[in-house]
């Protein structure tokens, strides 16, 4: 396990997939029920920006910070950039919150996370983060196994959150296999898959997969800041949403259009049904 997130922490892909991850936690607390959110590779949680990780590559600059420098500002971005503002002061950006630290800001009393991360130094300096939470369980564990033994959850309400680090080439095969089970499982769920945008024959294999797993419900988009001609770079963010709430593709879309712009993507986004009702 080589794959740290310290590193890029805050980049590009980062903000659109913690962007769309807060419309559809939002969309969750429209209703009074508790839900629970489950972050299968979590990270540490939270990212200093200023450590020695962040400033080497410095991903973050054209990613949140160019964010926050814009003056474009959509209101489906409001929870993200209000979590990212809070935990900064006005005048600097320092903190950044990886998925379970954003979760944890945007959930209300009732709501639950149980996140995985596998990387024992990761595990732990998460569990610190959140120790004495309550409402938090970190385990380290592998994500993928830890699917069958924490979903669906009790409050059957709820989004899965799979963002895995694809060192593996079998990473596509992996997760589909994982997901298509664990949507047997719990068919009304909401998953949010992030895949990297490089070379495009295993993301046509992997959206074959899809279409043929039976899931139904299933929405990709697209953040393409490169054309597709360079295939060891990342290209681009991709989300696979499965069961998105009404309108969500909506606000997507008007994040999409906004981070084209921020970013000056040179590719063309998408935000589609790869798979319908
Ligand atoms: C892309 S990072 C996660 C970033 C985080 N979701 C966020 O948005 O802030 C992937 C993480 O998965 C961890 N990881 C790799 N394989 C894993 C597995 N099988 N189960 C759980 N965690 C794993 C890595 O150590 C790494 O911290």
């Amino acid at each position: 396990m080589n794959y740290r997130h310290a590193f890029h922490a805050g980049n590009f892909s980062d903000v659109f997939k913690h962007a769309v991850m807060a419309v559809l936690i939002e969309h969750l607390k429209q209703k009074n029920s508790p839900f629970c959110y489950m972050d299968t590779h979590a990270g540490i949680g939270q990212y200093d920006l200023m450590a020695i990780q962040a400033q080497k590559t410095g991903e973050y600059k054209d990613g949140i910070a160019q964010l926050l420098d814009a003056a474009e500002e959509v209101p489906a971005l409001k929870p993200y950039l209000d979590a990212v503002r809070s935990l900064n002061t006005p005048d600097t950006l320092r903190y950044y919150p990886g998925s379970p630290k954003l979760a944890r800001m945007l959930m209300r009393p009732t709501d639950r996370m149980v996140a995985c991360e596998l990387h024992p130094e990761d595990a732990q300096t998460l569990k610190s983060l959140f120790r004495g939470d309550r409402q938090v369980a970190i385990h380290h564990a592998d994500g993928y196994k830890s699917l069958k033994a924490f979903l669906p959850p009790p409050e059957r309400r709820g989004l899965v959150h799979i963002d895995p680090p694809y060192e593996d080439r079998e990473e596509f095969v992996n997760l589909t296999r994982w997901l298509a089970l664990t949507h047997k499982r719990w068919p009304t769920g909401m998953y949010l898959v992030w895949y990297p945008i490089k070379d495009r024959r295993p993301i046509k294999r992997f959206y074959e997969e899809l279409v043929g797993s039976g899931m139904n419900r299933q929405l990709v988009c697209e953040l393409n800041l490169n054309p597709d001609n360079t295939p060891d770079a990342l290209n681009g963010s991709g989300l696979l949403i499965i069961n998105p709430p009404f309108e969500a593709d909506k606000k997507i879309r008007s994040i999409l259009s906004t981070l084209e712009k921020v970013f000056d993507a040179k590719g063309k986004s998408r935000c589609e049904w790869l798979v319908g009702e």
